[in-house]
């Protein structure tokens, strides 16, 4: 047996950990080449690609907004924008109790807890009378059917209830897509999952297009959940505000989606009403689609951005409402929310340039450097399984590094 030099196993022995740990305790920026097998991007951020615009470098692309009040707190509430999921229940992956899927398509992959920690603070929920009680659901004609039941509302609203009453200063807002016509089912619900106590009421509600209270007093007075229906009848019943009464959204689906122009959906006053004090942006396809929405997510959802900016009389939106909200090429649907938050609230093109309590207008705008390529060199073999799943060939290579040093250090046993 040869004799060894210890201390020559010893730097081995160094090194080996050296390149391990920057391996392990990689923490990753935007945009930097990840991996899609373990987390290594930074909070706030998820490894993915889009390879629908030729994206294919997995990369760390933005999934959480900048929380405005950390910047700019005590604005009227109208004055912040915020992050907002289309059809927040309706998840990927959704089974039946007999275990096929749901039938009806996917609009977001993670549940609604994870969207609320994630900035989420707006969500879109369809809601039915189905099984003597109010559910989730998509429909054909008004009706939710077993096959297409995704859960009970009241699973959704306790979600809601809990991650309000373990953040005390964070506000959500709850658009109905209303179908229930059991009596005082709204009520039932809202109540029964304990979120009745924390609504703010509609007749607090500025109807004529003034400022909202401030977000503040709503959070001293505990009123942290707005909820619009879209059923006039009820806020007289039920004291549920009407949307309408105080929203304008523009047109939702493909028919949102023409650039250049930014019409209200049917039941929306034109965009520019100055009368509805709160602005919503739908900005995603008629047929969710996991794969495009990340380029809906991307520089197209800001362009939109401005064009319905202009056609709301210069009035940016108040919610961003996407599908997937998690996907894009990079900075996504949280970026285009914190040039909104920025533009609103500090007079800064993102709200990540505005300084804390600075006078309106005063910026710390950084340097950019270029980006880096959207795609993999074409030499670097694809290892992965499927689309938005690659292993980055940077990551292979470390490993194989690694392997090397192993194969070293084993050597002498
Ligand atoms: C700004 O200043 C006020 C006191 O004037 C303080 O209460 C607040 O927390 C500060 N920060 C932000 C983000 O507004
Ligand atoms: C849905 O209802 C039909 C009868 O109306 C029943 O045959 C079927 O098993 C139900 N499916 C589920 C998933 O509950
Ligand atoms: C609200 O819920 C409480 C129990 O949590 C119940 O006692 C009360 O009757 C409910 N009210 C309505 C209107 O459903
Ligand atoms: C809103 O859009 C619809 C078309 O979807 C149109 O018929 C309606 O007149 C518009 N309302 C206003 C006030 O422009
Ligand atoms: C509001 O927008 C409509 C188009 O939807 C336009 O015809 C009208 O002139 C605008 N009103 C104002 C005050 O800009
Ligand atoms: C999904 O989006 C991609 C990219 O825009 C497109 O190529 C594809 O046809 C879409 N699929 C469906 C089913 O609409
Ligand atoms: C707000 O946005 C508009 C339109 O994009 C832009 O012209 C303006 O410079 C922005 N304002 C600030 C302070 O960034």
């Amino acid at each position: 047996m040869p004799r060894y030099d210890y201390n020559i196993i010893f730097v081995v022995n160094i090194l080996f950990a050296a390149i391990i740990c920057s391996i392990c305790s990689t923490s990753l920026k935007i945009g930097e080449t990840c991996s899609m097998d373990d987390n290594q991007c930074d909070d706030g951020l998820r490894c993915g690609t889009c390879s629908a615009s030729g994206n294919t470098r997995p990369r760390c692309t933005r999934i959480q907004p900048i929380n405005p009040t950390s910047k700019v707190n005590g604005l009227p509430f109208n004055r912040y924008t915020w992050l907002t999921t289309h059809n927040s229940f309706a998840l990927s992956g959704s089974k039946l109790p007999n275990g096929l899927p749901v039938l009806g398509p996917a609009n977001q992959e993670d549940d609604v807890t994870s969207q609320l920690q994630n900035g989420v603070r707006g969500l879109m929920l369809d809601m039915y009378d189905f099984n003597d009680d109010i559910w989730m659901c998509h429909s054909f004609g008004g009706i939710c059917y077993n096959i297409t039941a995704y859960q009970p509302a009241i699973t959704v609203l306790r979600e809601i209830q809990k991650f309000l009453e373990e953040n005390p200063t964070e506000i959500i807002t709850i658009f109905i897509e209303d179908y229930v016509t059991s009596q005082n089912g709204l009520t039932k619900v809202f109540n029964e999952s304990g979120l009745i106590r924390y609504m703010f009421p509609s007749y607090r509600m500025p109807k004529e297009g003034a400022e909202w209270p401030l977000i503040t007093d709503m959070v001293t007075r505990n009123q942290r959940l707005v909820v619009f229906t879209s059923k006039s009848s009820k806020e007289a019943s039920e004291g549920f505000a009407y949307e309408w009464t105080y929203v304008v959204e523009n047109q939702y689906g493909n028919d949102g989606k023409i650039a250049g122009s930014c019409p209200n959906r049917s039941e929306s006053s034109a965009m520019n009403t100055t009368t509805r004090s709160l602005v919503l942006q739908n900005y995603f396809s008629t047929n969710p689609n996991v794969t495009g929405a990340c380029i809906d997510n991307s520089a197209s959802l800001i362009e939109m951005m401005n064009t319905c900016q202009q056609a709301a009389g210069g009035r940016w939106p108040n919610y961003i409402a996407v599908d997937f909200y998690q996907r894009s090429d990079g900075g996504g649907a949280p970026e285009a929310v914190d040039v909104a938050n920025g533009n609103k609230t500090c007079g800064c093109p993102n709200i990540a340039y505005c300084r804390v309590n600075a006078t309106f207008g005063s910026c710390d705008i950084p340097v950019l450097s270029p980006p880096p390529p959207a795609q993999l060199p074409p030499d670097e073999p694809i290892g992965g399984f499927g689309d938005g799943f690659l292993i980055s060939a940077a990551i292979r290579r470390q490993w194989s590094y690694g392997a090397f040093f192993s194969a070293l250090l084993l050597l002498p046993l």
